[in-house]
């Protein structure tokens, strides 16, 4: 799960997907990452763990860190958050570049809209609710959608 700063969207992402790993007994190994260096080592926007605390998902303990190009080794799947994040990411990696395994989140809930989860950054707190409710859509059809494969 990969954005700009590592504090906003992903680890909402990282958490909601997390929980969903444990209630459906999956073997997933799941983390997220950010683009950019800005946040390394800082916990969630204050806001991003208010929302997930209301749904009892914790991810108070998560630290940001920055996207690296091991990351596509390590990892299967690659999703991006929005599409600034997905050219940067295209950038960062050069020719380890596998468009097999990046995609734009949203499309796993509107499939080819190319859609982007807000940047909620410089926004409110009812703007995080609104990328809560987006992420955990979105987990749920991946969810849905690969549980019943081997990995
Ligand atoms: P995120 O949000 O990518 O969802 O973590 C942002 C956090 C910080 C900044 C931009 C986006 N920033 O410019 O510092």
């Amino acid at each position: 799960m990969v954005c700009l700063g590592n504090i906003c969207r992903s680890p909402i992402a990282e958490g909601i997907m997390k929980n969903m790993i444990q209630i459906n007994h999956l073997n997933w190994m799941v983390d997220s990452a950010g683009t950019e260096s800005y946040h390394v080592g800082e916990p969630p926007h204050p806001y991003s763990q208010k929302i997930c605390q209301k749904y009892h998902v914790d991810i108070s303990q998560q630290k940001a860190r920055q996207f690296v190009v091991e990351d596509f080794k390590l990892f299967d799947k690659i999703y991006c958050m929005s599409k600034d994040v997905m050219n940067i990411v295209k950038h960062q990696a050069g020719s380890s570049f596998d468009e097999n395994k990046v995609s734009l989140f949203l499309n796993e809930l509107y499939p080819s809209e190319n859609r982007s989860v807000p940047d909620p950054w410089y926004g409110e707190e009812e703007d995080y609710v609104i990328v809560y409710d987006l992420i955990n859509k979105t987990c749920e059809k991946i969810v849905a959608k690969y549980k019943s494969e081997l990995f």
